[in-house]
């Protein structure tokens, strides 16, 4: 007999103004099962999984929980019976330390009355945590933490919760190889127990290492549900894409000319010190080495964003002062941030908007932003990037993870930069996107750009880069040139321990 389905979803469908995120989806989770769930960005794989978790309401279509029919009202209601889930936005509090946060809706009373327990909730919280081996102190804001380990809280957060599915929504992207290798770790724990987990991502190679079953949505509906044991990565592609990605990375032949940006011993204590490399006109020069080791903190000072202790920058050989991001901007600089939720994007804008924001100054007519230019700049990259997105005037926060993130890069190739800073471009792209983006990237080297782009993906760095500059502990390791990067040479020089070495794939 076939066990009944932890949660059964018939024919559901919904749609937001102007798009059919789900339309008529049906698929089965079970107990003990690792079911990933791939698709290019806006397939509906967030929407699905907020409608299991009690963000959104279905429009139509029926949801069986433990085989019987059952409305699930709202997020509580979600949690209360057993499915807990790690969002693709996180969903910290970030004015509330990591104890209050692991604990928030159960904190320990004292006694009877209202009052929390602080001792009880620190040691409840390092009980959480210290098998999961995470050493990120209970009291910290969380405000106050790097992307990954947020990343790691909701984690442990989502699976201290004793949930009979545990649903997560593009949980690696900001996580270094050991806490990747950790949380693998954690979602087999969860499968001996016996707990149904639902994996959303697009690094293929993940899927394939952990899932039992695979399911690929493309545009709101199922393509097709498959063992994992009988999969790979071009058939998966072709599934989610409907075609094979020939020339993923589109390298081009070019010429790479004169030193346009050079950095001399530039430091900011703690995070790096004494960082000397230069960057040429037409090149892609990559920046390598752990989460961690100093390269957002690199970017984002060279930008103007945090000062600098000490050192020098010079732009076309003359020595620059940049003490703000405006003040890169009007140099020819821009720069993409890992964070683009909180730095890249203004949420309540529309496309339009945010995609010509850089370029407000330089592209006025008589005082006004120039709308002729507006309108075509924001058509030609909603087709280049395949942005999904109902039309220029949707407000930014309606679309999916992926496409926001081709927004925040599409603003800078608009803005005629010379100059691009590009902090994990890729994260959260689907593969096809990906590959435009990259012929993105190598048309604007062509045309005498210059990029500098930091990257945790291995494969991507090794296609698109240069040269590379490796960063381990907020120094320079190493510069490897095309001809003599490899993997293996990346990560000697970016790990102290050998070995340590991610999974990564396309
Ligand atoms: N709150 C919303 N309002 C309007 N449209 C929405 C909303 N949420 C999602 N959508 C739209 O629904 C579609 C599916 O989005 P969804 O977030 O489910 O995609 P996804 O598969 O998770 O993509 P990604 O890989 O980029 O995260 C997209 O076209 C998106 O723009
Ligand atoms: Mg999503």
């Amino acid at each position: 007999m076939k066990n009944t389905p932890i949660i059964e979803l018939r024919g559901i469908k919904k749609a937001f103004p102007g798009v059919q995120a789900l339309d008529g989806v049906s698929m089965s989770f079970f107990s003990g099962e690792i079911h990933s769930l791939i698709g290019e960005n806006g397939a509906g794989k967030s929407t699905m999984i907020k409608i299991i978790g009690g963000v959104y309401h279905r429009d139509n279509g029926q949801i069986l929980v433990n085989g019987e029919e059952q409305e699930i009202e709202d997020v509580t209601h979600a949690q209360n019976i057993g499915i807990s889930v790690i969002h693709q936005e996180l969903s910290l509090i970030p004015d509330l330390t990591v104890m209050e946060n692991l604990c928030l809706g159960i904190e320990p009373r004292r006694g009877k009355t209202a009052l929390i327990n602080k001792q009880t909730m620190l040691k409840r919280s390092l009980e959480i945590m210290e098998p999961l081996g995470l050493k990120i102190n209970p009291r910290e804001f969380i405000r106050d933490l790097k992307t990954a380990d947020r990343q790691m809280v909701e984690i442990a957060r989502a699976v201290s919760r004793n949930a009979s599915l545990v649903i997560m929504d593009e949980p690696t992207s900001s996580l270094s190889s050991r806490e990747v290798a950790t949380l693998f770790e954690i979602i087999k724990k969860l499968k001996k127990n016996n707990v149904g987990v639902i994996y959303v991502s697009h690094i293929l190679s993940e899927v394939l290492s952990l899932s039992d079953k695979i399911t690929v949505l493309r545009d709101g509906s199922l393509i097709r549900t498959i063992d994992a044991s009988e999969a790979d990565e071009t058939m998966l592609v072709k599934s989610m894409v409907g075609r094979e990605i020939k020339d993923y990375f589109n390298k081009k032949e070019k010429k790479i000319g004169e030193i346009v940006l050079e950095v001399k011993n530039i430091t900011r204590e703690p995070r790096f010190s004494n960082v000397s490399f230069d960057l040429r006109k037409g090149e892609i020069l990559g920046i390598s080495g752990l989460v961690g080791a100093g390269r957002t903190e690199i970017i984002r000072a060279i930008f103007g964003a945090d000062k600098l202790d000490s050192g020098e920058v010079f732009l076309n050989g003359e020595k620059v002062e940049i003490r703000s991001s405006r003040e890169a901007i009007e140099l020819g600089m821009g720069l993409v941030p890992e964070d683009r939720k909180l730095e890249g994007l203004m949420l309540e804008a529309s496309v339009n908007n945010n995609v010509s924001l850089p370029s407000l100054k330089i592209r006025q007519k008589h005082g006004f932003l120039d709308h002729k230019w507006e309108f075509s700049a924001c058509n030609e990259f909603i087709k280049k990037l395949k942005i999904a997105t109902p039309s220029r005037s949707t407000l930014a926060k309606s679309l999916s993870g992926g496409n926001q993130q081709k927004i925040v890069v599409a603003k800078w190739f608009a803005a005629n930069s010379n100059i691009l800073l590009l902090d994990e471009p890729t994260r959260g792209i689907d593969v096809n996107a990906k590959s435009e983006m990259y012929a993105l990237m190598n048309d604007y080297a062509k045309s005498g750009g210059s990029i500098i782009m930091v990257s945790s993906e291995l494969p991507e760095i090794l296609g698109m880069a240069d040269r590379i500059v490796v960063i381990r502990q907020g120094q320079v390791s190493g510069v490897l040139d095309r001809e003599n990067a490899t993997e293996e040479n990346i990560m000697t020089l970016a790990s102290t321990i050998k070995n340590e070495k991610r999974e990564v794939t396309l």
